[in-house]
């Protein structure tokens, strides 16, 4: 089984995530992180992160084994993730590694931006993730407290607003709901009921196929 799940900054897809492959015996990979480590790999050279050249090089040298999330997780890696992943040569060559990743047995969860549209669009079950930029930002600004942090809010908020708006008006592969993919509005929900609801949206689309 093959579940891909999309969804904006902060939403909360790299936990569901997790969380679902390990309640289906699947492997996970959270995309954004691939994004990520070029991202730092292209600053670590002391290139700019909408240089193509220098992003394509560093993707070619990735070594997905030995990501750090601890360094990959950082604000200023995250901004720079967000403009190297708008280069198409960048996204083309990271294609074959995550449909690779998806198709080894038993199956995977994969979730980023484009991951029910064009990376894998025949995955079993598609789930798009999202919930209002505002608890989006108070969830982050928890986040970053709980790694003794204080950001304040409303700098969180705009950088969100930021990244949706880059994230979803770039040309190649942008942040969009594929048309079969079941929408999941977590504004209001915690991380359990998130988890149950995406329990739920999984064997209803099972049972709806056994049925065909
Ligand atoms: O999900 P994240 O915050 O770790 O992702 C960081 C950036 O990587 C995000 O701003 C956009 C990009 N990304 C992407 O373009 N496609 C993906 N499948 C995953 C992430």
């Amino acid at each position: 089984m093959i579940i891909a799940i999309d969804g904006p900054a902060a939403s909360g897809k790299g936990t569901l995530g997790k969380r679902l492959a390990a309640h289906y015996g699947l492997r996970h990979l959270d995309t954004g992180l691939i994004y990520r480590a070029v991202a730092k790999a292209v600053l670590d050279r002391g290139a700019r992160p909408d240089d193509p050249v220098a992003a394509v090089s560093a993707a070619r040298a990735l070594d997905p084994s030995s990501f750090d999330e601890a360094t990959l997780k950082t604000h200023a890696v995250g901004e720079a993730a967000s403009i190297v992943s708008a280069i198409p040569e960048l996204r083309a060559v990271l294609v074959d590694f995550q449909r690779d990743f998806a198709a080894q047995p038993p199956g995977a969860v994969l979730d980023g931006r484009d991951i029910g549209t064009v990376i894998c669009p025949d995955a079993d079950v598609k789930i798009y993730v999202t919930a209002a930029p505002e608890a989006r930002a108070r969830r982050r600004v928890a986040e970053y407290k709980a790694q003794g942090r204080d950001i304040d809010e409303a700098t969180v908020l705009a950088d969100i607003h930021k990244r949706d708006k880059r994230d979803s008006n770039r040309a190649a592969a942008p942040l969009r709901q594929a048309a079969d993919a079941h929408l999941l509005d977590t504004t209001h929900l915690g991380i359990d009921a998130t988890i149950r609801a995406a329990i739920d949206i999984v064997e209803a689309v099972r049972a709806g196929r056994g049925r065909g």
